[in-house]
């Protein structure tokens, strides 16, 4: 079966680029590279700069394989620029990945769709130069808050604050002090930007790959952290992965259907993450949908795979026939 090519185009592994994940996005590149490269793949390697239109033109590619994480490459923007060259891509198109980068709009269609979500806040901070200092209290809030005049959250501490279109981690923080809100919301600002703070749901965290229509698997995620942090991500031994996870059999059904659920309500296609929080009464709230998930050699979505009898190679393979059919 390995040695059957769903394509013979030619393919670019789009990886690299300029976001804060740049340097996982170069190693989920290269480990995709060599799997396509070893089952015979007329590919190629592209770390994706300013002058990504003429490299593609260049190089007549014909199919673009995803491997960038955060930022442009995954909030729907590479996807919009791949539909107007007319290259076909892995993975969710734009509507569906601009959704899951923006924790405020999926959690809405979340929670709108009967998927359990953490109460939370969203905080923005109005871009221009003095906006940390100078924003009045926007009577028509429809539920934003403007940054210095918001309401303290009206649901238990401890708090975990976030920027609404990060991933990785990154800015992510915890509040166990409501006095620390303020400064920590500081730290997290960027002009322009929204903030979400999001009750702590203490409990079990559980990630689900979804692969097309059907739910491939799930693993709990055990970190030595207080969460599961960038360190904790990313240094070998911070964290322990438990395939599948240690849930009744009820619960873990249960996620993994609202797994599915969040995938198509978002309007996903090829693989995506799903990831949990359940809490201790066995309840599941879902933190977020990830449309490029990382595919390092010892990423989770490929030891799921393998949990299910998947090779890295065969999931590569499955990922490219779900973009062309
Ligand atoms: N409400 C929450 N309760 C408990 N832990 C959380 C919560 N929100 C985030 N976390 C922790 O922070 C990590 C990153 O948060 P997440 O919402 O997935 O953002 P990112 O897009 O940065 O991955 C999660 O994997 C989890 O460990
Ligand atoms: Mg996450």
């Amino acid at each position: 079966m390995s040695d059957i090519l769903v394509t013979d185009k030619k393919i670019a592994v789009l990886m690299g680029g300029t976001s804060e994940e740049r340097e996982v996005s170069l190693r989920s590149g290269q480990a995709i590279f060599n799997a396509l490269k070893e089952m015979g793949y007329n590919c190629q390697a592209v770390d994706v700069g300013p002058d990504i239109t003429d490299v593609l033109r260049k190089q007549q590619i014909e199919f673009a394989f995803l491997a960038l994480h955060g930022g442009k490459g995954e909030n729907g923007a590479m996807q919009g620029l791949l539909e107007v060259l007319g290259i076909p891509y892995t993975g969710s198109g734009i509507l569906a990945s601009a959704l899951a980068m923006d924790k405020e709009a999926s959690k809405k269609i979340f929670a709108f769709s009967g998927i359990p979500v953490a109460p939370s806040l969203i905080i923005a901070c109005k871009s221009g130069e003095d906006a940390l200092s100078s924003v009045a209290h926007d009577e028509d809030s429809a539920g934003i808050y403007y940054y210095p005049d918001f309401p303290m959250p009206n649901f238990l501490l401890p708090w975990v604050v976030k920027p609404a279109d990060e991933g990785s981690s990154i800015g992510v923080s915890m509040v166990k002090d409501a006095a620390e809100l303020r400064s920590c919301l500081e730290k997290t600002f960027v002009p322009g930007r929204r903030v979400m703070v999001e009750k702590y749901i203490r409990g079990r965290e559980i990630h689900i790959c979804i692969l097309g229509d059907r739910v491939l698997g799930g693993v709990e995620v055990r970190p030595s952290t207080e969460f599961y942090d960038y360190d904790a991500k990313y240094t070998a031994g911070m964290t322990e992965y438990v395939i599948p996870p240690e849930l009744d059999y009820e619960t873990y059904e249960r996620v993994k259907s609202l797994a599915l659920r969040a995938c198509m309500v978002i309007g996903c296609t090829g693989i995506s993450r799903v990831d949990f929080m359940v809490d201790d009464d066995g309840i599941p709230h879902i933190l977020e949908v990830n449309t490029l998930p990382g595919m390092t050699a010892t990423s989770l979505v490929p030891k799921i795979a393998a949990s299910a009898g998947m090779s890295f190679n065969d999931l590569i393979r499955e990922m490219i026939r779900l973009a062309i059919n």
